[in-house]
Order: structure tokens, then sequence, then C-alpha cells
């Protein structure tokens, strides 16, 4: 190590110090915890749902409180294209524009669902290729990750293909009437060409909660993974009621497991949990279902998103929604008046616990001394890891892999980048090789 390196390291250790010893002060945001989070080599991101026309001082809770918005409506096909062949990009390029202004972070929602499509949306694969191509490629660059396809499943946990029943919530998919499932892996391979960098995400609701739906879900998305589709990971929408359990959260965290094992992110995209009442006690039961989902998420080293669906309350779409199933009492984090709930410092009681278990056990990952294009950091996020040793593999068994790059990954420079360059990121992780060098 040279000596401006070691410099660099006493100083990180020192603000690393400093920062374990802050974590109780409860002042802090959560943007702020996350980036602490991250500085500790837990990639993690906390965000938010937002209208395009974001008032002033909604727009300040978001910009001090998060470190990535989606657009709520004005990325859908609805808002962007209306009439075929005709796009408007307003809505979607001010968030854009925001989220830079504010070194944020912006989650693309969504491309292909079959609700609230305008009339010419007609579900064949040409009409889906052509519209994610033009909207990936005008947003090329500037979006995180896309929630590629919404909602493919039932709750039983087949394929959206006809309607079941007449409940709307098992309703039809014009895509897979003109398509079958096979749309849902083609939507992804489009989505890679078009914006090979953004992480691609299948969402869904109650995949947390209807293990029948987590379980159909699962198998395609094994499915695609061993076939090399490219999927970066599973959003979880969470719109949850008030009978949520601990144990129901230890649930959840199993399934963030098991998706895990088969190399796959996970993230929250829509959290908004209904209060049992507004009262002291219930909006606090409220805020422990907040606490708890944090805590379980933010175990799983392969999560990376926790985000809420709207800001204030008074906002949020299931205080009138569309199915009386879905109403929900005060479901966000803040108030109609902006002012933090217990909802919301559940979720930072998590992020302060877990940043105190980092600082306190500090782990082999040496990432803070990691700058992208080190050898071994083959994702370029600042840490040399065992996500990089997975990469490389992945990548050896010709699997298609995003942000990876080759450069960095030939740690033992042979020239050749291979299952000895993932085996050697793996001891560096456990302190077994000291260092990367050519
Ligand atoms: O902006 C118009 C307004 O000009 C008009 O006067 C008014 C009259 O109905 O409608 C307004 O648009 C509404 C829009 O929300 C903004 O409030 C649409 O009708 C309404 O359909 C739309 O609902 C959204 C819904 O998705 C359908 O796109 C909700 O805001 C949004 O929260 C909800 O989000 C979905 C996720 O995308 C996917 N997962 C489930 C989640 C909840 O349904």
């Amino acid at each position: 190590m040279g000596k401006k390196r070691k410099v660099i390291s006493v100083i990180v250790l020192a603000v690393l110090l400093l920062g374990g010893l802050s974590v109780t002060a409860s002042a802090q945001s959560l943007k702020s915890l996350s980036k602490q989070l991250r500085d500790l080599g837990r990639e993690f991101y906390i965000g938010a749902a937002v209208p395009s026309n974001l008032g002033g001082s909604d727009q300040n809770i978001v910009t001090t409180e998060f470190d990535i918005m989606t657009c709520e409506n004005d990325m859908k096909i609805g808002t962007i294209s209306p009439n075929r062949g005709q796009y408007n990009y307003s809505g979607g390029d001010r968030v854009v524009n925001l989220a830079r202004q504010n070194n944020m972070l912006v989650h693309g929602h969504a491309f292909v669902w079959h609700k609230y499509n305008p009339g010419w949306v007609d579900g064949t694969k040409s009409m889906m290729e052509e519209y994610i191509t033009a909207v990936g490629n005008h947003f090329k660059g500037q979006i995180w990750g896309w929630d590629v396809v919404n909602e493919a499943f039932h709750r039983d946990g087949t394929f959206r293909i006809n309607a079941i029943g007449s409940n709307g919530q098992d309703g039809a998919s014009v895509f897979g009437q003109r398509q079958g499932k096979q749309y849902i892996e083609d939507a992804f391979k489009i989505a890679h060409r078009v914006d090979p960098n953004a992480r691609l995400i299948y969402n869904d609701y109650s995949i947390s909660t209807l293990d029948a739906k987590f379980n159909g879900m699962y198998t395609a998305m094994k499915d695609y993974m061993q076939r090399g589709i490219p999927i970066t990971g599973v959003g979880f929408q969470m719109h949850l009621n008030p009978d949520f359990t601990e144990a129901m959260a230890r649930s959840f965290g199993e399934k963030l497991q098991k998706l895990a094992d088969i190399g796959l992110e996970s993230y929250i995209t829509e959290m908004d949990g209904g209060a049992p009442n507004t009262s002291t006690s219930g909006l606090e039961a409220q805020g422990d279902i907040y606490y708890w989902i944090t805590k379980v998420a933010l175990d799983q080293p392969m999560f990376k998103v926790l985000q809420v669906w709207g800001i204030r309350d008074s906002q949020n779409w299931r205080i009138n929604p569309d199915a009386p199933e879905d109403k929900a009492v005060a479901p966000l984090i803040f108030n109609d008046n902006g002012q933090k709930k217990p909802a919301y410092y559940g979720i930072q009681r998590a992020m302060q616990e877990k940043i105190e278990e980092l600082s306190e056990t500090p782990t082999p990952t040496p990432v803070p001394t990691a700058e992208p294009f080190d050898l071994g950091d083959c994702n370029h996020d600042n840490a040399i890891n065992i996500v990089d040793a997975l990469l490389i593999a992945q990548n050896y068994v010709s699997l298609p892999v995003q942000n990876f790059y080759q450069e960095s990954a030939d740690v033992n420079c042979n020239g050749a980048v291979d299952i000895v360059d993932a085996l050697l990121i793996a001891q560096y992780y456990v302190n077994l090789v000291p260092a990367f060098q050519c």
C-alpha cells in the first residue's frame, strides 16, 4: 500500500469512527444515514415516488431526505405516449433534472404494465419494442434502474395472461394475450439492448405476503437467470396493511435470501403501509412495521433500495383508491403537514442500528479505499467485495452481467478474466490476499 493510500485509509477510518459515534443522534436525515451505510460498504439508497410538479416544501423534503426518486406517473406509457408515435417527456425530464441538480438517482417506472394503458397499446412485440426503444433511448444514461415489467403474475402465482374471476387484481394482460408469457423475457432483452448500464427490475405487489405469488414469480426468475435473461433484481411494491406482523417481515427476509441465492438483487419500490388508525399508538404500530421491514431488508446485502410511494399521507393513492380493498389510513412516513411520523423514525432507527453494527464489527470489506477502475472493483462501485467475485463468475459462465468492467477484473493480470480472478477476489475479501497489482 502506497503512502498516499495509507494516509487516505487512516482518514477514512477516522471519519467512520466519528460517524459511528454520532449515529445515535436522531436528527440525521435518512439520506445522510444511507450515505454512512455506503461508506461502510453497504450499498443502499433511500427514495420516494414523486410527481413532476413537486411543490417547494415537498421538493425540500425530497432533496433533504432521499437519494433516489421514482416518477409516480410521469414515466408511464399513458403520460409519455397517449397516442402512438407521440412522446411527451416533459414530466420525466423535470424529475431527471431535479435529480441531477441534487446528486440523486432516478428509478424508471415502468415500461410494460397491463394497467392504465392508452388505447393504442395492442400488446404486440413490435409495439412493445418500439415503445421501450424510444423511451429507453430518451432517458439512457439518466436512469439507475428500470421497472421493465410490472405485475406479470396473478395472486395464485400463474402468469397473468387472461383474467381470473372478476376481481380487478387478477385482470388480463394485453401483452400476455398477444405474446404469451414470452413477452416478459423479451421486454428484458429489449431493455438491456437499449440501456445496458441500467439495472433491470421485475416489479410486483403482494410478493412479500402471498407465498404462492412469490413462488410463481421466483420459479420464473430462476429460469430466466439460468438462461441468461438480463434481469438485475426484483422490486417488492409493499402496499401493506396494518395486519403485517414481525413474522411476516422475517418471511420477507427469507424471500430476499432466496433471490440473492440465484444472483438477484432486491428492492422495495413502492412502500406505503396503512396504519390501524391515526392515534399515537396506531401510528407507532405502523412505525414498528416500517422498522421490521427496513431491519430485515438491510440485513440482506443484495437488497439495495427502499422507496416510499409518495411524500405526505394526503398525497398517497391509497387515500382514495380505485378499488375499495386498497384503501389505507395514513400510509406514508410524513403526515399531511409534512411532519415526520413514527414510520419515518422506524426506518431511521433500523438504518442507525445497521450503521452501529457495521461500525462495531468492521468487516474485511476494504470499501473506502477502492477507487473505480482499481483492479478488483469490477462494477466500479468503489468496493472490492464478494459481488465483484460473483460478477466474474457469472461472466465466466457466459451469463450476461451489467455494470461489469473487464479491465478491472483481470486481477492476476494474466490476460484472461476467469474463475481464478473470482477466487482471488474472494480471498481478498476475507483478507487472505493483501492487494492486487500488475
Ligand atoms: O393528473 C390527472 C388530473 O389532471 C385529472 O384531473 C385526474 C382525474 O382523474 O387524474 C389525474 O391523473 C391521475 C394520476 O394518478 C395522478 O393523480 C390518474 O387518473 C390516476 O389513474 C393515477 O393513478 C396512479 C396509478 O398508479 C395509475 O397509474 C397513482 O397515482 C399511482 O400511485 C399508481 O401507482 C401504482 C404503480 O404505478 C404500480 N404499482 C401500484 C401503484 C398503485 O396503484
